[in-house]
């Protein structure tokens, strides 16, 4: 088919009209383009597509910078065609239709730009295939594309290419500032010579068994495995967001529901002091340990295993609310929970606008109201972005 194609969809693609009527989610195309079209996969209601052809090329097309982008390719960036700044406009655009349609909320909305724009995967999951060689799923597929290099992945995170892991099902490789801890699923049948540390079915097997780093001026050990930003701004450009947000004052208490390794208890906690407190909540033991570690200076700072539920929230009485949940979302109950609290002001940090804009709703029937919405390009070549919304409740 050839098709001229229109505006991004959650997903990355361009929507578009086959003759019959059907949706047509047009990957590897920019809004307003015309191309021709393979069809992927075809429902009663949408098609998938890939453009394997571009007719009438928008003025923002680039040459993807990665070989291995492309109709049919690697699976993992949906937008190395697209420009820069390109890029920013679409992210805008689909975080102000998630706000519109589902929260029924407008907001001018404008994403910030975060350097590098390539080489800032510090986490990548290699899949390993039958013959020991690591690769890259293809878009919505089980075959793997067996890349020698990956244009967005940081230094240190393609140390696994180029070595037989026969036996293993995948390799994780976490790599920031020169440290390079690889996560090994399956058995390998016999470990590479590789410069990292190595977790093997979850035992340690070679040093070092984590990350150390510094943001803000608190140092953090991230062990391997275990939830860090995956960009490598990120963790300071997201506390820098929520410190300005929230404006923490010494002696107030905080709450930091969905708090990983304690990023931002531990800045919060520094910024409250010993007059105040911080109490961190975290499901996942193994990252409370960590976070219990590197808050292990400020006694005021509190580490509780456990999942964030609707009666923990409601048995709490912060100044300050912090959350960053898992992509999907912090959940109505959850959400109806905090929005019955009256802290001071709240952080509500995502990683997806659709699940946010769902829970934002809950707010605003509760009558809070927005403060302040950021949207950050944590993400380059992706459809993905990051948004940090600050919330006042009702007076
Ligand atoms: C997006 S990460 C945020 C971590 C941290 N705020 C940071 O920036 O490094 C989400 C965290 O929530 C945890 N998590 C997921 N579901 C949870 C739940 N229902 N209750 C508590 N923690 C949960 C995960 O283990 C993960 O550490």
């Amino acid at each position: 088919m050839i098709l001229t194609v229109g505006a991004v969809a959650a997903g990355g693609s361009c929507v578009a009209r086959a003759d019959d009527g059907r949706v047509v989610f047009v990957r590897h195309a920019l809004p307003g383009e015309t191309v021709r079209v393979e069809v992927r996969s075809s429902g009663s209601r949408f098609l998938r597509a890939d453009a394997v052809e571009i007719l009438t090329p928008s003025p923002d097309r680039v040459v993807p910078p990665c070989p291995f982008a492309g109709p049919g390719r690697c699976g993992g960036c949906d937008w190395q065609h697209a420009s820069p700044s390109l890029q920013l406009e679409l992210k805008a655009a689909l975080v102000s239709e998630q706000l519109t349609r589902v929260a029924r909320f407008a907001w001018d909305v404008a994403v910030e730009p975060v350097e590098p724009l390539l080489h800032w995967r510090t986490r990548v999951q290699w899949a390993v295939s039958s013959s020991g060689t690591p690769g890259l799923h293809r878009h919505r597929s089980r075959d793997l594309e067996l890349v020698s290099s990956c244009a967005i992945a940081a230094p240190g995170v393609e140390t696994p290419l180029g070595h037989d892991w026969s036996g293993a099902r995948s390799v994780e490789a976490f790599a920031l500032e020169e440290q390079t801890v690889l996560t090994v699923e399956g058995r390998p049948r016999v470990l590479p010579a590789v410069d990292a540390g190595v977790v093997v079915a979850g035992q340690a097997v070679r040093g070092p068994h984590g990350v150390r780093l510094s943001v803000g001026g608190r140092s953090f050990e991230v062990s391997a495995g275990r939830f860090w930003q995956v960009h490598p701004a990120a963790a300071s450009v997201l506390s820098s967001a929520v410190l300005s947000g929230l404006e923490p004052r010494p002696g107030e208490s905080v709450v930091d529901l969905y708090a990983g390794v304690g990023l931002f208890a531990s800045l919060l906690g520094a910024a409250v002091g010993p007059s105040g407190s911080v109490t961190a909540v975290e499901g996942d033991a193994r990252a409370c340990a960590d976070a219990a570690r590197n808050t292990a200076d400020q006694p005021w700072v509190t580490i509780r295993t456990s999942l964030v539920t609707p009666s923990l929230v409601s048995s709490l009485r912060p100044s300050l609310v912090v959350l960053d949940p898992p992509r999907a979302g912090a959940g109505l109950e959850v959400s109806s929970a905090l929005a019955s609290l009256r802290p001071r002001a709240l952080a509500y940090v995502s990683c997806d606008p659709a699940t946010f804009a769902r829970d934002l709703r809950v707010f605003l029937d509760a009558a809070w109201t927005v403060a302040s919405l950021r949207a950050f390009d944590l993400y380059p070549q992706t459809e993905h972005v990051e948004l940090v919304t600050v919330l006042h409740p009702p007076t």
